[in-house]
């Protein structure tokens, strides 16, 4: 049912990091992006896998780790990611990508939760550094980066209450919650 999947489908943002992803499954989820849709068909993504500790450990930095939680720096060791999708805009195909990367980054994290995997993308990227570490030339555009693993975190879906935050936080347990507005509020 694509209703569980979606509720499924969180931002985990920890990890079981001795649950390696491996370059195949992270190959399967951009085929999905691949089969997704895309502004005028341009096609005009690129992505870079990293799967390997080193090639990780050189991303992990670069990433801005849920700025509603102030007093967390981001994931310990042994709860990091084991892979990571970074979505490239390719200049020389369109100098726009609408939202395309969005709509490529969701159907790679409704897959990886199909095969029990998760993960979070990363809007907040220090695309300088991240640029500079993997080497990509001017030609790409750093758009979006998905990070992936298998998840230990639980996430909750509650209500945005009376007072309308709709911060994420979590509670004494670790469990992290996720204000959603309500329908009714939704539909005009
Ligand atoms: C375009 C986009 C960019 C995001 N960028 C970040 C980010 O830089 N850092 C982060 O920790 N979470 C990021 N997120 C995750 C959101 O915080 C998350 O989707 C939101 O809290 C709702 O949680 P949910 O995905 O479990 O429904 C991003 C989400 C989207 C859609």
């Amino acid at each position: 049912m694509i209703r569980d999947l979606i509720l499924k489908n969180r931002s985990y943002r920890r990890f079981d990091e001795s649950v390696v992803i491996d370059e195949s499954t992270l190959r399967e989820l951009v085929d999905l992006a691949r089969c997704s849709a895309s502004g005028a068909n341009r096609q005009g993504l690129k992505f870079i896998l990293s799967w390997t500790p080193e090639k990780n450990a050189s991303v992990f930095p670069c990433l801005r780790w849920a700025g509603y939680l102030k007093d967390w720096a981001g994931p310990a060791e042994g709860e990091r990611p084991t892979g990571y999708i970074i979505v490239l805009g390719d200049t020389s195909v369109s100098k726009t990508f609408g939202v395309d990367h969005g709509i490529a980054c969701q159907s790679m994290l409704l897959g990886a939760a199909e095969k029990g995997f998760g993960g979070c993308m990363f809007g907040s990227v220090r695309r300088d550094e991240l640029r500079k570490r993997l080497g990509i030339s001017e030609q790409y555009e750093i758009l979006l980066v998905l990070a992936l693993g298998k998840p230990v975190e639980q996430v909750v879906i509650d209500e945005v209450g009376a007072d309308g935050d709709i911060k994420y936080w979590r509670d004494e347990q670790a469990v992290h919650h996720v204000p959603k507005r309500a329908l009714d509020d939704l539909i005009l």
